[in-house]
């Protein structure tokens, strides 16, 4: 079995190489490099440097590495982002996916696992304290949802017409890394954005108060990358197990923190005592997104095994290799 990963060079997508890598599994990296980082990926596994649009290089490494599954996690995902700039998210999210499913049903590869996103979900519905389980309906937001719930479609439909078997994993709020070097770069999320907030030696912001919680700021569920990745591995084997399968699964923890409460626990961790100020809520964002975890356990025996804690204690670590200046005395 080799494994082509697109985006095998992201912070996500280095994390499901090594995860392959260390369950035995022969990987193949296809990355354009765009946010991507080559030393990311791990020695003794070869780069492909391409876009999924280019099929001509598609095809030739599908048939020159004889791939027989790829997980696909190339693509763009800044929610805003896609606000401005919806043309480019469809072209490489939709069309790009579609470009590679075409080069992969003309090939030997038998599995695909398609990287989704909670953002499909939009701003779920229902009491609050209720999980949200692969069933609730997907109303997306913005356009980077959209991408991910009509990838979703154009992965199953693919798999009903050809017998490809197919996975789509529904990530909620990604955090951590296993190691410093393969910490996330980025600092569009909450738990990064709180970092950099008290490495300048002001107050984390809180976006909104007033939402109906317990404690009124937004609740998400944290899911440390490395149990993230473990998930790939676990989808990727049944797929294999089963030909002609087709999965749509959340990877959440089924536990809500709060913004507030996150921003706690982060200072606590990184020896800081800095009170969060109240900033405007900010627009589109949902009240609680928490995952029900059901399903995956059942249908691939996973469960998370990282807490909150371990994400923002490995992410700190990542940070402080970029920033040293935040380390405190
Ligand atoms: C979390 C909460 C903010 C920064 C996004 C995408 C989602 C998925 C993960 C890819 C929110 C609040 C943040 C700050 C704050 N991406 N916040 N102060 O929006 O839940 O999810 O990333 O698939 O699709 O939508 O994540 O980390 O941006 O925010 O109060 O300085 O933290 O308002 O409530 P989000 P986030």
């Amino acid at each position: 079995m080799t494994w082509l990963i697109t985006g095998g060079a992201g912070y996500i997508g280095a994390h499901v190489v090594r995860a392959m890598r260390d369950a035995g599994e022969r990987t193949v990296v296809y990355d354009d490099l765009s946010t991507g980082v080559a030393e990311r990926v791990p020695e003794g596994v070869p780069l492909v440097t391409g876009s999924t649009l280019d099929a001509g290089l598609l095809a030739r490494t599908l048939t020159e590495h004889a791939v027989t599954g790829v997980v696909h996690l190339a693509g763009k995902k800044q929610v805003g982002e896609s606000v401005d700039l919806p043309l480019h998210y469809y072209r490489e999210n939709v069309e790009g996916l579609r470009v590679l499913l075409e080069a992969v049903t003309a090939a030997s590869v038998r599995s695909f696992v398609f990287s989704s996103s909670a953002a499909v979900y939009g701003m779920p519905s229902g009491a609050a304290g209720d999980q949200v389980t692969e069933e609730t309906p997907c109303v997306p937001m913005s356009p980077y949802g959209e991408t991910k719930l009509a990838g979703e479609w154009l992965v199953r439909a693919t798999g009903r017409a050809t017998g490809l078997s197919t996975a789509s994993l529904r990530y909620f709020n990604v955090a951590g890394a296993a190691t410093p070097e393969l910490a996330d770069v980025g600092v569009f999320n909450l738990v990064p954005m709180v970092f950099e907030k008290l490495t300048r030696g002001e107050p984390p912001r809180v976006f909104g108060d007033d939402y109906p919680t317990p404690d009124g700021t937004c609740v998400r569920d944290y899911i440390h990358v490395v149990d993230l990745a473990e998930a790939h591995v676990a989808a990727a084997r049944a797929l294999d197990a089963s030909p002609g399968r087709d999965l749509t699964l959340n990877i959440g923890r089924g536990e809500g923190v709060s913004v507030r409460g996150m921003i706690d626990l982060i200072n606590a961790a990184t020896g800081h005592d800095r009170p969060p100020v109240t900033a405007p809520r900010r627009a589109g964002d949902p009240a609680r997104v928490v995952a029900s975890a059901d399903r995956i356990r059942e249908e691939l025996g996973w469960k998370a095994r990282y807490d909150v804690q371990d994400m923002i204690t490995s992410a700190w670590a990542g940070w402080l290799r970029l920033h040293p200046q935040a380390a405190r005395a």
